[in-house]
């Protein structure tokens, strides 16, 4: 078998990297260990940055995303009792966010992809990268006990956190990575969210967020020790501890089943360089960024965006100039967002090894950014996504 990109994992940046490809006529298969159904109902983050939708809009893959997904003009930052609103529209020229689940994401990129003829093999075993230093590189993988083999022009690395391809860099390669001392429980629940917008919680028994999916479906975390047993949180208990960190003004969490239930720990990784010869890494296969910001998926976007750009670039014209620039344009982004997921990150939650003095640090800058404009325009300039370059 041939292609020209061969796309190993169908998540977010894989399954839209096809998409790319496609519409500049360029030829790619992608190979996911899952099947499709397990990557469709991951239950994941769901806060699209406005480049993002913007991107969506323009390929033509945002139908159901405008019917149902939530822009959001404002959050709220929760501590001592008070909830303070970031305009964040009225702060970047109508900049907005919106929310719209990770799942429902690669659900219509998945559909769209099969209905334009795209190649998307799930549930491939033994996927093994070979040659990328070469410029014939080949994937190895075994679908229904058949083993395949696919020649290439490029690999894309788009296998998250947990896949193959970062293996295959050079000891040269960087990898900078920060633990942080919690992790984040998430619930999906059948219940009214707490309110229209979202609410980031600064409180003494951690951090706490208040999202939601629907008018009738609440997505809300709890920051939690990151070797807490899930065993240990009866719903009861997940909903007291919302109650405590959440509820203010009168202001109450609203109940129901809890339809989904896991604990994911916080880290911040990136790798550097985001390249190895005819190998280009991009999403989670490359950086990592702790939840608060909301960036994961709109970072693995932007990666796919200039890969596109930069492959379409060579095809058409031989020249390898966006392919040498891709690592850094990438990366440029990277620690931005690292930078801004990783303050979000250190306003919001309690730290163990915290004395007095450093939790009256955190109260300073949450009231600066509450209180001065310039400190609060650039929350919500770094929230809505700056521009891409
Ligand atoms: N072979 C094939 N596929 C693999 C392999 C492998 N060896 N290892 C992992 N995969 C698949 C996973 O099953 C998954 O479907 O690669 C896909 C990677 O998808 P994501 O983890 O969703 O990563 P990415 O597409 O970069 O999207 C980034 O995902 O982690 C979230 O919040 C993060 O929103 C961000 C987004
Ligand atoms: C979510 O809705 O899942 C969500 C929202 C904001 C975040 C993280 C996750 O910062």
């Amino acid at each position: 078998m041939r292609t020209q990109v061969a796309i190993v994992g169908a998540g977010p940046a894989g399954l839209l990297l096809s998409h790319l490809l496609h519409r500049q006529g360029i030829d790619s298969v992608v190979v996911e260990r899952r099947s499709r159904e397990y990557v469709e109902q991951r239950v994941r983050a769901g806060v699209l940055e406005q480049s993002t939708v913007d991107l969506l809009r323009e390929i033509g893959l945002a139908d159901r995303l405008d019917r149902e997904g939530l822009p959001h003009h404002g959050i709220a930052l929760l501590f001592d009792g008070v909830a303070h609103r970031i305009p964040m529209s009225d702060l970047t020229g109508g900049r907005a966010i919106t929310v719209y689940g990770q799942q429902h994401v690669v659900r219509d990129l998945t559909e769209a992809r099969l209905a334009t003829g795209g190649q998307v093999y799930f549930e491939a075993d033994d996927v093994t990268v070979l040659d990328v230093t070469s410029s014939t590189p080949r994937v190895r993988f075994t679908v229904e006990g058949r083993s395949t083999e696919l020649e290439c022009d490029i690999v894309a690395g788009c296998d998250g956190f947990h896949g193959v391809t970062r293996g295959l860099l050079p000891a040269s390669a960087r990898f900078l990575e920060r633990e942080y001392p919690f992790g984040w429980l998430g619930i999906l629940a059948a219940a009214p969210p707490v309110d229209d917008e979202l609410i980031y919680a600064y409180h003494e028994r951690g951090f706490a967020l208040a999202s939601l999916r629907s008018p009738t479906i609440s997505r809300l975390y709890l920051q939690v020790d990151p070797t807490e047993d899930l065993a240990e949180w009866p719903d009861q208990r997940i909903w007291d501890e919302l109650g405590t960190r959440i509820g203010h003004d009168g202001r109450s969490v609203n109940e129901g089943p809890i339809l989904e239930k896991s604990i994911v720990p916080m880290r911040s990784f990136v790798c550097e360089p985001m390249r190895h010869g005819r190998l280009f890494l991009a999403g989670d296969a490359a950086h990592i960024v702790p939840p608060t910001g909301a960036k994961g998926l709109n970072l693995a976007v932007h990666d796919v965006h200039v890969l596109a750009a930069a492959l379409s670039h060579w095809y058409a014209t031989g020249s390898e100039t966006g392919l040498d620039e891709y690592s850094t344009t990438c990366l440029n982004r990277v620690w931005r967002v690292q930078h801004f997921s990783w303050w979000m990150t250190s306003m919001l939650h309690r730290f163990p090894q915290h004395d007095a003095f450093q939790q009256q640090l955190q109260r300073a800058q949450l009231e600066y950014v509450v209180s001065s404009p310039a400190a609060a325009t650039s929350l919500a300039e770094n929230y809505v996504g700056l521009p891409w370059s």
